[in-house]
């Protein structure tokens, strides 16, 4: 006579149906919506739905619940999504390692920079892509407080900070400056002035990246170091933002030399004012005990290797 186990007590990879059917779940818990899934997956709504329902009946627990008109993880969908990334993050990893063994360089690179990288970053990725046609890349782009909650969720491979979180057990390694500089419009009445300090600035209204942002870190730093006053009229979350408020007149700002570099010398002007620029680094940056990809192996020693582009 057989006895048969109850379902929740039979192991779970006997229990599911397929692989097809994880990802389906992990799209629709990375965007909390069916239909984004749906649309992502290039499935029916319906299909979507079904495939859920299958996997919560294979799993014995609801993964989902719908509150209002927002869907939400139950404790047992967060704990099979986190699973479903590690199962992911494996078969790339193993894809790609299958890939090199017949001699073929693809496979996809996932990378997240803070937003000021984002001027700097397709400068090397486009390198790259020409070193290697074959490599995807996958590029996030955030502010630095949302890029450590995605290195906390362990969402990418390799993250590019000019302020690493200090408190997390990570590699950062160097691979450019990253000058921060004082920004005016080219008529400004300091533009061409020298020798300026910080408290001329004073007279002038200032604009400054939302609290979150690596520059605004590095700015407000360097203000209690110096003991200089800081007393922003706008605060902006974007440095485009805030290049087009200063380029209409608002205010001088503190950014990054790369997010201003196209506009330096035609509508905006970098002002001479002592301990400036103020010198940050770009670090790339994962986690201490993370099995890479060899394509993220590669591109880390590709940074190392270049000159920052022009
Ligand atoms: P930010 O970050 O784009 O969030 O300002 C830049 C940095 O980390 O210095």
């Amino acid at each position: 006579m057989s006895i048969e186990k109850p379902r929740t007590l039979r192991r779970l990879h006997t229990r599911l149906a397929s692989f097809r059917q994880l990802e389906v779940f992990l799209t629709v818990a990375e965007h909390l919506s069916v239909g984004a899934a749906a649309q992502s997956l290039h499935l029916a709504q319906p299909t979507v739905s079904t495939q859920l329902g299958r996997l919560a009946d294979q799993v014995g627990m609801p993964l989902f619940e719908q509150l209002g008109r927002r869907l939400y993880l139950t404790p047992a969908g967060e704990c099979l999504q986190a699973g479903c990334r590690e199962i992911f993050e494996a078969l790339a990893r193993t894809d790609m390692q299958l890939s090199r063994l017949a001699g073929a360089q693809t496979g996809c690179l996932r990378v997240a920079t803070v937003t000021t990288a984002k001027s700097l970053l397709p400068a090397y990725l486009g390198r790259f892509s020409a070193a290697y046609p074959d490599i995807d890349i996958e590029f996030q782009i955030a502010n630095r407080d949302t890029l450590i909650a995605r290195l906390k969720d362990n969402r990418d491979e390799l993250y590019v900070f000019s302020h690493p979180p200090t408190e997390l057990d990570i590699v950062a390694e160097p691979f450019a400056d990253n000058p921060l500089i004082v920004v005016a419009p080219a008529d400004h009445p300091l533009a061409g002035q020298t020798g300026l300090r910080w408290e001329d600035l004073a007279a002038y209204p200032f604009l400054i990246r939302e609290s979150g942002s690596g520059t605004r870190l590095a700015l407000e730093k360097t203000c209690r170091e110096y003991a200089w006053s800081l007393t922003p009229r706008m605060t902006i979350a974007s440095n485009e933002a805030i290049r087009a408020c200063v380029v209409s007149g608002l205010g001088l700002t503190v950014l990054s030399r790369h997010a201003v570099a196209d506009e330096l010398g035609r509508r905006l002007v970098e002002l001479d004012v002592a301990g400036f620029p103020l010198r940050n680094t770009w670090y790339v940056v994962h986690w201490r005990g993370k099995a890479l990809s060899p394509v993220a192996r590669e591109f880390l020693a590709f940074l190392q290797e270049r000159e920052t582009p022009a």
